[in-house]
This record gives C-alpha cells, sequence and structure tokens, in this order.
C-alpha cells in the first residue's frame, strides 16, 4: 500500500559516479565491438569473443546492481513526472539488458562446443550488435535523466555529447 504511493527517482551524482567510474565496462564493449567488424572466425578468435561476452555479463550484473542500489531512488514525496516515469522505465529496462546479455552468452558456449558452429556464432554477433545499440541508448537516456535531474528539463545536455565524450 504505502510502496505504491513511493515515486521512482535517481541520485543523479552517485549515478554519474558509478557510469564514470566503470572503465572496465566500457574497454569491454570497444572491445567486443570489434567482432561486428570483422565478424570472420578465421581473423577473429570465437573463443576471445566467448571470453569478453562473458566477461561482459558479469561485468553488466554488477553495473546494474550498483546504479539500482546506489543510483536510483524510491521517495514518498513529488517527483517530476518526466522524471519518475523515465526513472522507473530505464530501471526496469536493466532486465531486459541482462537477460539478453545471458542469452548470448550461453548460445555462445552452444556455438562454441564441442565444434564450432559459425551459423550460430554468427547469429549471436548479431544479437550482440542490436544489444550494443540498446545498451547505448540506454546508457544516452540515462545520462539525459540525469543532466535533467541536476539542471531541470530545461538545460539538458545534448545526448550526442555524452556520446561523443564516451568514446574517448
Ligand atoms: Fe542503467
Amino acid at each position: 500500500m504505502i510502496r505504491s504511493l513511493l515515486k521512482e527517482c535517481i541520485n543523479a551524482a552517485f549515478l554519474k559516479e558509478i557510469k564514470d567510474d566503470n572503465l572496465k565496462l566500457y574497454s569491454l564493449l570497444e572491445n567486443l565491438r570489434a567482432f561486428w567488424l570483422v565478424s570472420d572466425p578465421l581473423v577473429l578468435n570465437p573463443e576471445w569473443f566467448r571470453t569478453l561476452i562473458s566477461d561482459l555479463r558479469d561485468q553488466l550484473a554488477l553495473h546494474f546492481a550498483l546504479e539500482e542500489t546506489f543510483g536510483y531512488l524510491e521517495l514518498a514525496v513529488d517527483v517530476d513526472i518526466f522524471l519518475s516515469s523515465e526513472s522507473a522505465r530505464l530501471k526496469k529496462q536493466h532486465v531486459d539488458l541482462y537477460l539478453e546479455i545471458v542469452s548470448i552468452t550461453e548460445n555462445i558456449e552452444d556455438a562454441l562446443y564441442p565444434d564450432l558452429n559459425e551459423r550460430l556464432f554468427l547469429d549471436q554477433l548479431s544479437r550482440f550488435n542490436d544489444f550494443y545499440r540498446t545498451f547505448q541508448i540506454h546508457e544516452a537516456a540515462e545520462f539525459d535523466l540525469i543532466m535533467s535531474a541536476t539542471y531541470g528539463n530545461n538545460k539538458r545536455k545534448n545526448i550526442s555529447d555524452f556520446e561523443v565524450s564516451n568514446r574517448k
């Protein structure tokens, strides 16, 4: 009953700090991105992809847990409707993103053992491509939310600024 009165919100400073500190996550994403730029299994070792995707799954579990523990809040006060609905949407999206990366990781195991199933392996590269884009959109939306919570809706930083700074 009381829970239904709580509004989802973010702790902008903590959420930003979690993102700024997670260099390992962004490094893994950059290494994995190489696999759809050069997706020929003869060029890049599928075993390396399996190792990286497995590390990414574990890193995302930690990243989402930190964000939900310290970056998201439930408040029993009036919260801007945009902040509240967007916070709830993005927090909920963590589950879908995590389940997708778990599924890709499991299918990669199936694609490599006992012998390489190239079709299944390439399908997972394609799925990872979609996952990567969805995750980037999620991260950009959270950054937009941080800007809105910090400066208000009228002073939101342009999302493209975030994308550029995130690739440095
Ligand atoms: Fe997130």
